[in-house]
């Protein structure tokens, strides 16, 4: 093995330095800096509109930042995108799937995009379709398919050339209470063989349950980051000077600087 390619193995699977993007005049991502080390199970949290979506995007290549650089397993995504693209899967937030093949076929063109043999290709199509169960109606058009259906066969895509990265946006959004535990159930098997998950949420018990790390991201900024155990070290701390102890529920609540209504205050012409 040569030093160029021992080094990108020790470099985190991801990282970003003063990432930012704009649209227009408005900042959707604000001087980010990110540190995801390989094998972790990462959650990106943060509340609607915060930039999310804006920051995945960027990291998989779909957009390019405004300035700041990143870099995936050790490379710069901007000067080496198809040596990147190779390693890493994607589960965008709209799916990105033809309607008009059968689940068999658009994970048949998937494998062929990257290059995969015909023989690997037929025999990952139909063990993706089985472990996603969507395999007792093989001429099913993904039109036909219902979300939580289309939702797995982005992820067998996603998995097919067997990346070192997942990313996956918003992965339990529209998705019934079955597929979403088959989903958790998977994605904790895949980083027990030292796969890198990188899922953004705007669902607190999600990222609490599933993640070994943890950043939350707030209009654009980065307002908390480290592993679970350090953000629930840092409550204690915080929440002792502060009001006793917080849950991450309530620390949540607090960096994004959400308002706390009470139910007293709010819909008051509906009582
Ligand atoms: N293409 C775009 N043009 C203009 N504004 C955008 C665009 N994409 C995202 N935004 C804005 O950037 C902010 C962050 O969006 P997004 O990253 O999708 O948030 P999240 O995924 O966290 O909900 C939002 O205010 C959104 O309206
Ligand atoms: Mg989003």
């Amino acid at each position: 093995m040569n030093a160029a390619s021992l080094d990108s193995i020790q470099q985190p699977a991801v990282e970003t330095f003063n990432l930012v993007r704009r649209f227009g005049t408005f900042t959707a991502v604000d001087h980010i800096n990110l540190r995801v080390e390989r094998g972790r199970f990462f959650g990106f949290l943060g509340p609607n509109g915060a930039g999310k979506s804006t920051t995945i995007k960027m990291l998989t290549g779909l957009l390019s930042p405004t300035s700041g650089e990143i870099r995936v397993m050790g490379r710069d995504i901007q000067h080496e995108p198809l040596e990147v693209k190779r390693r890493i899967g994607v589960v965008p937030e709209d799916l990105n799937l033809f309607e008009r093949l059968t689940g068999a076929e658009m994970l048949t063109f998937t494998g062929r995009m990257y290059g995969l043999k015909p023989s690997e290709i037929a025999e990952r199509t139909q063990e993706l379709l089985a472990l996603m169960e969507l395999d007792d109606e093989p001429r099913k058009l993904v039109v036909e398919y219902s979300h939580g259906m289309k939702k797995k066969l982005s992820l067998a895509c996603a998995l097919i050339h067997r990346p070192e990265i997942l990313f996956l946006d918003e992965p339990f959004e529209g998705i019934d209470a079955i597929a979403s535990r088959t989903l958790k159930d998977l994605l904790s098997r895949l980083t027990s063989r030292g796969l890198t998950v990188f899922l953004t949420s705007h669902v607190l018990e999600i990222v609490e349950r599933l993640c070994t790390d943890i950043a939350i991201i707030s209009q654009g900024k980065l307002v908390a980051s480290g592993s679970l155990n350090e953000l629930r070290r840092g409550i204690e701390v915080e929440g002792q000077e502060a009001r006793g102890a917080m849950s991450l529920e309530d620390y949540f609540i607090h960096v994004i600087g959400g308002v706390h209504q009470t139910s007293d205050d709010v819909l008051q012409w509906l009582a």
